[in-house]
C-alpha cells in the first residue's frame, strides 16, 4: 500500500485527479469504477478542467458506480445517478450509455444485484476503483459486519451512515435505509485502487485503517489483501498518522 500525503483537500483532489488522467490517457479503453459523497467531488472538477483544457478524452471509457439508494430514481436529485450525471458525466464526453450505476428503482432488487455484477465481469472488470471512507470504515456501503466474499448485494445503511448523509436531504427520515453496493469482494477484483481520504472528521478512521487490524468489522481494512491500492489522504485526515 502506498500513502501519499498532502497539505490540503485541493491537493489531495489534483494527486488523484492526475492519476485518473495518466490512466484514461495510456488506456482509453478502460473501466473507472468511481464513487460519489463530498470526497471526490475536487477529483470529477479536476477531471472536467482538464477534459476542457487538455482535451482528455473518455468517447471510449466505461464506469461503474459503486453504489445507489434504493428507492430513488434516476431523476431524483438525492440519486447517485443525479449526482454523477452532474457532477461529471455531463461534463464530460464519455457515451452515457458506458455508465453504469446500480438501479435502485428496480422491482426485483436481488436480480439487479446479480444484473451488476455480470455487467462488470462482461467489462472486463474495473480497471481503476476511486473509494471514499466512511467514518465507521465502510468502503461503497458495505457497513462493519460484511463479508469480505460479499458482492454486489442489498445492504441497511447504518444509522451513523444515514446520520452523516443527512447533510444531503432535508431531514434524516427522508435517507433512505437501504442500498445497493458492490461488495468488498467485486471491489477487491479492481486492477488497482485510490482510496481518498480528507478532513479530520476521518482522522480516526484512516488511523483504524492503516494501523489497524484487518477485520469484517472495519470494512476497509479488506483493502490490504489488494497489492495495488494508493491511499491519497490530507493533512487533517492524517491528524494521528
Ligand atoms: C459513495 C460511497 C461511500 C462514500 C463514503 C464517504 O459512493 O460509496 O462509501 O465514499 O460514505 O462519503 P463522503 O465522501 O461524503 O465523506
Amino acid at each position: 500500500m502506498k500513502l501519499v500525503r498532502t497539505e490540503n483537500y485541493a491537493e489531495m483532489s489534483l494527486e488523484a485527479g492526475k492519476i485518473i488522467v495518466d490512466r484514461v490517457r495510456s488506456n482509453p479503453n478502460l473501466t473507472l469504477g468511481l464513487a460519489t459523497g463530498s470526497t471526490p467531488k475536487g477529483v470529477y472538477d479536476y477531471l472536467i478542467h482538464n477534459h476542457k483544457e487538455n482535451g482528455t478524452t473518455y468517447t471510449n471509457a466505461k464506469s461503474v458506480n459503486l453504489d445507489e439508494y434504493i428507492g430513488l430514481s434516476a431523476q431524483d436529485p438525492n440519486s447517485y445517478h443525479y449526482f454523477m450525471n452532474q457532477n461529471l458525466f455531463c461534463h464530460l464526453d464519455i457515451n452515457e450509455n458506458h455508465t453504469h450505476i446500480p438501479n435502485g428503482a428496480a422491482n426485483l432488487l436481488e436480480q439487479e444485484c446479480l444484473r451488476y455484477e455480470q455487467l462488470i465481469k462482461n467489462l472486463g472488470g474495473v480497471d481503476l476503483q476511486l473509494l471514499g471512507i466512511g467514518q465507521n470504515g465502510h468502503i461503497g456501503f458495505n457497513e462493519p459486519g460484511t463479508a469480505f466474499s460479499s458482492r454486489t448485494h442489498i445492504v441497511t445503511l447504518a444509522q451513523n451512515t444515514r446520520e452523516a448523509n443527512s447533510r444531503f436531504f432535508n431531514s434524516l427520515e427522508k435517507v433512505p435505509t437501504h442500498a445497493i453496493t458492490m461488495g468488498i469482494a467485486s471491489i477487491l477484483d479492481s486492477k488497482e485502487i485510490l482510496l481518498l481520504v480528507s478532513g479530520e472528521r476521518k482522522a480516526e478512521a484512516l488511523n483504524k485503517f492503516v494501523n489497524g487490524e484487518i477485520s469484517e468489522q472495519f470494512p476497509a481494512s479488506a483493502l490490504k489483501y489488494h497489492k495495488n491500492v494508493t491511499v491519497i489522504a490530507d493533512k487533517d485526515a492524517l491528524k494521528y498518522i
